[in-house]
């Protein structure tokens, strides 16, 4: 008898080209059914369906929506989480393919229906060794990333953190090229936070604008002026962004109306900023409306903490990459405005939420995120198997 072998990192990373696609055609039939957020039912099952096929893996079911894999190896060691997200957005598709979404309202237009395919395949790999392997695996479906307060914070109530060394998660990304992969040290993404502001003065008729309290003038300053709090009260080394992106007023070209509505969002990394921003905002729409004789109602409501990786853990995985694909594969990435729940993990262990190249410019695949013509160029998914691969198994230390 002999004593059982530990699986090389380089076997198993090797076997991901077989899984390459199984990967494609997963992601085919989740791009074809999606689901938008808090309402992936067909999604989850088929994830639950697929992972309970697979031996050695303990399935559960911490929500309604989510699917949560479990794979214990032979003997005791650290236990890594690796999460997916699964969910679509409320998009027609205008993208004219064979897997296009068959659900009018809905798209997977951020590629969650990759991450989902892939981290699938790393289960049916690891599932296969382990017998070899040490420590656990916990492979983390999470519902609802794309909604606000996201599904990643109801998951860690429900405890798919617990006892978790560290945690791994990616993004496709299809402003990076196909091929490369991007990795964050510290600060990535940022934290997204909503406002909310209704203006009222008093209407009347349009000629008759000393009769009335004009709404949309005061309003248009409000929107003015809140440019000013990033350009001139942040200080500029400082990433801070704030955008107002919807202004409702008005009914008719000769009517002032009562009331205008303002909505936005902040994104900001700093802890101290973040929280001086909603009052900053609040002193100048208060100086603005009274100034003018119209009162406001503003609210501001905070969002997913922003994403920022674990640097000694950002070392250790951008080493992972240039063994595994060479160093030129590594993309140096900037930090980015855009919001993620991948941090509510974050909060309960170290974790590095990486970009995997899915875009394709000789292919026009250079859409962006959420756009109704989104795509991936699908051999990153291939990719992005091989790398949470070889860095899972980095991470149970085989
Ligand atoms: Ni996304």
């Amino acid at each position: 008898m002999s004593a059982p072998v530990a699986p090389s990192v380089a076997d198993l990373v090797a076997r991901t080209d077989a899984l390459a696609e199984q990967v494609i055609a997963w992601r085919r039939h989740l791009h074809r059914n999606p689901e938008i957020s808090f309402q992936e039912h067909g999604t989850a099952q088929f994830i639950h369906d697929v992972l309970v096929a697979i031996e050695g893996l303990e399935v559960s079911r911490p929500t309604t929506t989510s699917v949560v894999a479990q794979l214990r190896g032979a003997s005791p060691g650290r236990t890594i989480a690796v999460r997916a997200d699964i969910d679509a957005l409320p998009i027609d598709e205008e993208n004219d393919v064979p897997y296009r979404s068959t659900v009018r309202g809905a798209m997977h237009a951020c590629g969650h229906d990759g991450h989902t395919s892939i981290v699938l395949g790393l289960a049916t790999l690891l599932a296969g060794a382990r017998d070899q392997l040490a420590g656990e695996v916990r492979f983390i479906f999470q519902h609802a990333e794309e909604l606000s307060p996201g599904g990643a914070e109801e998951l860690v109530q429900a405890g798919v953190m617990d006892g978790v060394h560290e945690v791994i998660g990616l993004h496709l990304w299809s402003s990076m090229p196909v091929g490369k992969i991007g990795l964050v040290t510290g600060p990535a993404m940022a934290a997204p936070d909503t406002f909310q502001c209704t203006i009222t003065g008093k209407g009347g008729h349009a000629a008759l604008p000393h009769d009335t309290v004009d709404p949309i003038a005061i309003g248009a300053q409000v929107v003015t002026a809140l440019q000013q709090i990033v350009a001139r009260q942040v200080d500029p080394l400082e990433p801070a962004v704030l955008s107002v992106t919807q202004f409702i007023a008005g009914t008719a070209f000769n009517v002032i109306p009562n009331s205008a509505y303002l909505s936005g969002t902040v994104r900001t990394f700093d802890p101290a900023l973040r929280r001086l921003m909603p009052e900053r905002m609040e002193r100048l729409i208060r100086g603005i409306t009274e100034g003018f004789g119209a009162t406001y109602d503003f609210t501001y409501e905070l969002g997913y903490r922003p994403v920022v990786n674990d640097a000694a853990l950002t070392e250790r995985l951008a080493g992972v990459v240039s063994r595994t694909f060479g160093a030129e594969v590594l993309e140096p990435l900037r930090p980015v405005m855009g919001g993620e729940d991948f941090s509510a993990y974050q909060q309960r262990a170290p974790g590095v939420f990486a970009f995997v190249g899915a875009g394709n410019a000789e292919r026009g695949i250079t859409y962006a995120h959420h756009h109704p013509r989104f795509d991936i160029d699908e051999a990153s998914l291939g990719i992005g198997l091989r790398y949470l691969t070889a860095a899972t198994l980095e991470l149970l230390g085989v």
